[in-house]
């Protein structure tokens, strides 16, 4: 097992991140940071019948209750929401009562919305079930729900008081999820270190087949990164923003196509090799580092176009979507972009129709 400390402008925030096997069914993970007797459980329909029992027998002598969302991006809203807070309130929790998040993404955005609101707060513990909710989503504490004017619009940022990331529960993820979860870790290489760029390329093949000492050491490098980032700038004003490499495309292209079409991790590779080659025209990068991003990419099985004729979109629809991105400053673009493999740049005041003559050519390209 491998333990990362996550060290915040406040050190009474400070946290764990535990990374290894068969971490759920030990009950020594648990105890040190479980406050009081009560311990509140949100899960999932997908994800419960497969670890819920786990980690309850880890969690014997406490007093537990469970919630189980429903599953998918849609049910990320204010009625689900309120269902997890009025079962909060059923069960009668104390303000020193532990919250858990049992799953990806959307299990552990919510769940920590609540926890951070229950009672103006109370603690929570992350075990993020997705490769993207182990090395991205459980870092950092972002909490959040989506509102019908757009994605995480509501939210809070509450730490957790530990992460718990047992890599026995990729063994159940589809291989598309997998998959999509490298993404963001591709990107973790790319805007901060190349070296663990060049691992990633030397290990595609025993990533791809579940080396479990392979992927203790990939989520927590990973981690690592996004720590190093969220501890220089925990409320976002910063280099916290270079985490937005190849995210302008990708959330462009996730609004245009729908969400759903694509998954947030494959529309973010598209977005990411995107991003290089828009360096590499505007900005200098040199060709040959797009090549490899690509390259890397691809390796994974992951894509890095979008076969526009089928989804009836075009450079124009996607550039007007990238306007709408929460991270612009002004009329323009911002974009973080590759500056070398390890480094990035954030640029203002970049043109909407400089982007759009760039996505004409990209889109022809035909490569998916
Ligand atoms: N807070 C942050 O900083 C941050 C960062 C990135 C993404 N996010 C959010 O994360 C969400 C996406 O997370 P995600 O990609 O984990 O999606 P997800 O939570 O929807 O999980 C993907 C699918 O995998 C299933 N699943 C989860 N674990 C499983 C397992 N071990 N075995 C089998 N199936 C399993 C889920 O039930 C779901 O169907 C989005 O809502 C996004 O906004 C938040």
């Amino acid at each position: 097992m491998k333990t990362l400390d996550l060290h915040l402008q406040s050190k009474s925030l400070d946290y764990q991140i535990l990374i290894g096997k068969d971490l759920l069914s030990q009950n020594k993970h648990f105890t040190p940071v479980i406050q009081g007797q009560q311990v509140f459980i949100v899960s999932n329909k997908t994800v419960a019948p497969l670890y819920l029992e786990t980690l309850q027998a880890s969690l014997k002598g406490y007093e537990c209750s469970v919630f189980l969302l429903e599953d998918g991006e849609q049910h990320k809203s204010f009625a689900s929401y309120q269902h997890i807070l009025d079962a909060m309130l059923d069960a009668g929790l104390r303000r020193n009562a532990t919250l858990i998040a049992l799953g990806g993404g959307v299990v552990g955005d919510m769940a920590g919305f609540a926890a951070a609101t229950y009672q103006r707060g109370i603690r929570f513990l992350q075990i993020p079930t997705t490769l993207l909710s182990q090395v991205d989503s459980s870092v950092g504490g972002k909490t959040a729900v989506n509102h019908p004017k757009g994605k995480n619009l509501i939210g809070a940022f509450h730490q957790p008081s530990r992460v718990i990331t047992d890599i026995n529960t990729l063994t159940t993820l589809p291989d598309r999820e997998f998959k999509a979860g490298i993404a963001e870790i591709v990107k973790a290489a790319i805007l901060y270190d190349v070296t663990f760029f060049e691992w990633l390329e030397t290990n595609v093949s025993k990533i791809l087949s579940h080396d479990e000492e392979i992927l203790v050491t990939m989520i927590e490098r990973s981690c690592a990164i996004k720590a190093e980032i969220v501890s220089l700038d925990e409320k976002e004003t910063g280099v916290r923003a270079w985490l937005n490499l190849g995210h302008t495309f990708g959330h462009a292209i996730e609004r245009s196509l729908g969400y759903g079409e694509l998954l947030h991790g494959e529309a973010v590779a598209v977005g990411i090799a995107m991003a290089a080659e828009y360096a590499v025209k505007m900005f200098g990068l040199p060709s040959e580092d797009s090549v490899r991003i690509v390259r890397l990419i691809e390796s994974f099985g992951l894509p890095i176009n979008i076969q526009s004729e089928q989804y009836h979109i075009n450079a124009t629809i996607l550039a007007e979507a990238m306007t709408l991105d929460k991270k612009n400053v002004d009329a323009d673009l911002t974009l973080v972009l590759p500056k070398s493999i390890g480094e990035v740049t954030i640029k203002h005041s970049v043109k909407v129709q400089d982007v759009e003559r760039f996505l004409v050519g990209y889109l022809d390209m035909n490569i998916v």
